[in-house]
């Protein structure tokens, strides 16, 4: 048939020419004459009506595959021409090295997970193993086992947020107040000697603002054995508190009163700021109070069946964020997660 042995022609003559094109100005020309809309086979594809029904599927199936050949053959030809392209311009210079090149942002850690690393690497040096606990906690281990029992005063000193509704249930769960619970769950599995820290989240039912958010970061500590005495949770907290903050810093320890311990105190370091004469960041008292900690109280023992007449322990709590903002002079604890860069990256 005449149009057949037409569009083998074409094919010939498109092919050959395909090759010689060197620019893509050049390509784009080729392309409308042999696949434009006044190209050869576009009249050929519109003549096919006039045919009758065996000549237009034998011209028809041709034509197409034709097409195809062709619609290949100029996308292979202008991803070689484009490369090219490339190449060349930047031999020619216009690669121009003086100007910025594109910054390679690196990720970090975010500072509180930094703080918790360096403070659980210090105790990890003194043999202490990171434990985690559930952050949605039962009563029982967030209040009864530390000494809490229900209508205690000190279930004042927590602001809950309670996931079931009945106050007075044992089995009501909360979201954990505090890391101390660990303290029951590494005691109700493990028997003394016992060394562990806590890192994790903690939650008060509280209304934000600048020095209060209702997640907050704690780390736990306890030390069980025996004859363990204050003199040893002194010598840790000395320890911890010069390796933290400097060889120089003065450290205070004054009682304090916390249901599951007795007796019970407060570590606060020689202001950062004043070094100890008193300024705004401090109170002008001088001293920054940095965590609570005492002797594991002997009803905390007996509850998680450990002898308090063998053994004796210390416990001891801080609060995560309270460190960078004490160290940095940081003003707003709402910072740390509210997910800004630019506060974000400074650390
Ligand atoms: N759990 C206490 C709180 O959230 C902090 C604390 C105080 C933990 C004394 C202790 C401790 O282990 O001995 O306020």
């Amino acid at each position: 048939m005449q149009i057949i042995t037409e569009i083998e022609s074409l094919r010939l003559a498109a092919l050959s020419e395909l090759d010689k094109n060197e620019t893509l100005e050049q390509l784009e020309s080729w392309r409308i004459r042999y696949l434009g809309k006044k190209s050869e086979l576009t009249t050929i594809l519109r003549s096919l009506a006039k045919l009758d029904l065996e000549d237009r599927k034998e011209v028809g199936a041709k034509a197409n595959q034709f097409k195809s050949i062709l619609e290949s053959g100029l996308a292979e030809k202008k991803k070689l021409l484009e490369e090219a392209a490339i190449i060349s311009s930047t031999e020619e210079g216009s690669l121009d090295v003086t100007l910025p090149g594109n910054v390679m942002t690196t990720g970090r850690l975010h500072p509180t997970t930094q703080v918790i690393e360096s403070i659980c690497s210090i105790f990890q040096n003194m043999g202490f193993q990171v434990v985690e606990g559930p952050e949605v906690e039962w009563d029982s281990y967030n209040f009864d086992a530390l000494n809490i029992p229900k209508d205690h005063p000190a279930r004042d000193m927590f602001d809950t947020f309670w996931v079931d509704n009945n106050e007075t249930n044992e089995k009501a769960r909360l979201l954990r107040t505090h890391t101390s619970p660990v303290q029951i769950r590494v005691m109700e599995k493990e028997q003394p000697p016992i060394r562990v820290i806590v890192p994790g989240r903690t939650y008060r039912y509280e209304a934000t603002d600048a020095t209060h958010e209702s997640m907050f970061y704690q780390i736990e500590g306890l030390a069980v054995d025996k004859n363990i005495t204050l003199a040893d949770l002194k010598g840790t907290l000395f320890e911890f508190c010069r390796l933290l903050f400097g060889e120089q810093r003065n450290v205070r320890f004054r009682c304090d009163y916390f249901p599951f311990v007795e007796p019970g105190v407060e570590v606060a370091i020689e202001c950062l700021a004043c070094h100890g004469s008193g300024c705004r960041l401090c109170g002008y008292s001088g001293w920054l109070e940095i965590l609570g900690a005492g002797m594991v109280h002997p009803n905390v023992l007996k509850r998680v069946n450990i002898d308090p007449e063998i053994y004796s322990g210390f416990a001891f709590g801080l609060g995560v964020e309270r460190i960078p903002i004490l160290q940095k002079g940081i003003e707003d604890i709402r910072l740390f997660y509210s997910n800004d860069l630019r506060f974000l990256k400074q650390f």
